[in-house]
């Protein structure tokens, strides 16, 4: 699997994500808000308590180039549920990025109690939907006209990961995973 290091997203990433956040593709099948208010990338980051929210820099182990993001949503510990997130910048995209983060991501959240993963991507993002169901998750269904930014709705593919379904998983044993998120952001 591509080798990939999540380190904890920091004020120092955010040139990063802002230009990340440019990409077409980023604005379309994420919620970042078009146009962009001032001072909403400070905040998004710092919503990322380490506790209730996590968020990481994507970085290439060979150079730290930043390759993209990782989030979670609110981290439900009495439910043992959260829903994960991943963009990747576009001249790092197809070369396995995504799924060796969704994996990453994944195999985190597992190690931290979790239950029940999701992934929610737009119908008419394949690549997204490709990189989910490689890392095992299971086309749940169609969620319809779910609210996505201003007056925008979208139809949204429910993906979900339930222990003992990640990729490469064998009774238990550690996957032939990349590195994943540092013990810094648990
Ligand atoms: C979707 C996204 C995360 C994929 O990142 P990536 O690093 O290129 O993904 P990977 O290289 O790990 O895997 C992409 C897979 O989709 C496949 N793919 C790419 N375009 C495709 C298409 N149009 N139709 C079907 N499959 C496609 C690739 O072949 C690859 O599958 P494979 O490994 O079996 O060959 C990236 O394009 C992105 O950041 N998009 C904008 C933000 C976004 O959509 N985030 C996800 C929100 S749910």
């Amino acid at each position: 699997m591509r080798p990939v290091v999540l380190v904890p997203l920091t004020a120092a990433h955010v040139p990063a994500l802002l230009d990340a956040m440019q990409d077409a593709q980023v604005r379309r099948f994420t919620r970042v808000p078009v146009p962009m208010p001032d001072g909403w990338i400070d905040t998004w980051v710092a919503g990322f308590d380490g506790e209730r929210r996590h968020g990481w820099a994507v970085l290439d182990p060979d150079d730290g180039r930043f390759l993209g993001y990782a989030v979670t949503g609110p981290v439900d510990r009495t439910a043992r549920e959260v829903e994960l997130g991943y963009a990747v910048v576009p001249g790092a995209r197809g070369q396995g990025v995504a799924t060796a983060t969704l994996h990453a991501l994944s195999r985190w959240a597992l190690d931290e109690g979790m239950l029940r993963l999701t992934a929610l991507v737009s119908t008419g993002n394949p690549a997204s939907s490709r990189v989910c169901a490689r890392v095992g998750y299971t086309l749940e269904g169609v969620l319809r006209s779910v609210h996505h930014r201003g007056e925008e709705r979208q139809d949204l593919e429910c993906w979900s990961l339930l222990p003992g379904e990640l990729a490469g998983d064998v009774a238990g044993e550690p996957a032939d995973a990349p590195p994943g998120p540092s013990p810094a952001a648990n």
